[in-house]
């Protein structure tokens, strides 16, 4: 509101020795003052209006002080060509990868990961299962984790301080939406988990890296399935100022696969609290519900 503040003066000031230099006959000189004061208002105006723009933009799309997260990611999905009927799927498609003859053999050593990584989460299934009183290889089977939708994110924080008080974050406090996540990083420290989602005020702990070894976070299909026998495990992360590297990889079962109760989770005094959903479904609304329609922002660049 400022600028119109600013405006207002400005014009009468210009329009006031305009109406001065009528009444004097001075025509020429109130053609200068009247067209001062144009260019005047469309300046201001033009100013105001983008000051209300900002200000309409910033309180419709932030949610009050979360400036945002700052890391930034190249994922890599399970490769379906396009020609595949498959494609069709939600999260299935071609990979984007770099240009042939640009980092030789990233793209094998990627894929390679892919794979790899996959086995680990497999074989991450077969201990929750054992641990859930089911099968050992009730995950671990062709119509739940035979086609699974697994993603690869290389992700990279810049060199930033995080501010929880102003909402500068790596990463933002959340739960992974999937089945489990494995998460290799490099030695700086930035991760932190809160054991107790619903403690008030929360604690957060830094979790330290383990050369070699995995995280491993629970996500909330894996917390629906379980009717809540196993939490997701609530995260976020924080810049010390420096560069920080990490590689997620998201395991989620096969797109049609039943994410239902699981018959050692439920009883009759604690019956089912969800009910059944498909993968696909299930991610697709999460994604939905949680990402910005980035739409609004073309439409208001129009
Ligand atoms: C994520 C995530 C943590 C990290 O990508 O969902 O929580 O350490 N990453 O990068
Ligand atoms: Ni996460």
């Amino acid at each position: 509101m400022r600028n119109i503040e600013a405006t207002l003066p400005c014009l009468m000031r210009f329009l006031t020795l305009t109406i001065k230099c009528m009444v004097s006959n001075s025509f020429s000189l109130a053609f200068v003052f009247l067209y001062n004061c144009i260019i005047c208002s469309i300046f201001h105006i033009h100013h105001w209006c983008n000051s209300l723009r900002a200000t309409i933009v910033s309180s419709f799309f932030s949610p009050v002080g979360v400036v945002g997260d700052y890391k930034e990611g190249y994922y890599i999905g399970v490769d379906v060509a396009e020609n595949d009927p498959e494609s069709k799927k939600p999260f299935n498609g071609p990979n984007v990868w770099p240009a042939d003859g640009v980092l030789p053999g990233w793209r094998q050593t990627m894929e390679k990961f892919h794979h790899e990584a996959l086995e680990v989460g497999k074989a991450v299934s077969r201990i929750i299962a054992l641990a859930l009183d089911l099968e050992v290889d009730f995950f671990d089977k062709p119509e739940v984790l035979g086609n699974p939708i697994a993603t690869l994110r290389l992700l990279h924080y810049e060199d930033q301080f995080s501010d929880p008080a102003k909402g500068i974050y790596g990463a933002g406090a959340h739960s992974d939406f999937g089945f489990i996540t494995l998460l290799a990083t490099d030695d700086v420290m930035g991760l932190q988990i809160c054991k107790d989602k619903d403690a008030k005020p929360q604690i957060w702990e830094y979790v330290t890296p383990i050369k070699g070894a995995f995280i491993v976070n629970l996500g909330d299909m894996l917390e629906r399935w379980s009717n809540c026998m196993f939490k997701s495990t609530l995260h976020r992360v924080l810049g010390n100022g420096q560069d920080r590297y990490s590689i997620a990889y998201f395991v989620e079962p096969n797109h049609d696969c039943l994410v239902e109760c699981l018959p050692t989770c439920k009883t009759e005094k604690s019956p089912p609290k969800f009910p059944p959903i498909r993968c696909s479904t299930y991610l697709s609304q999460r994604y939905k519900d949680t990402h910005a329609d980035l739409s609004v922002y073309d439409k208001h660049q129009a």
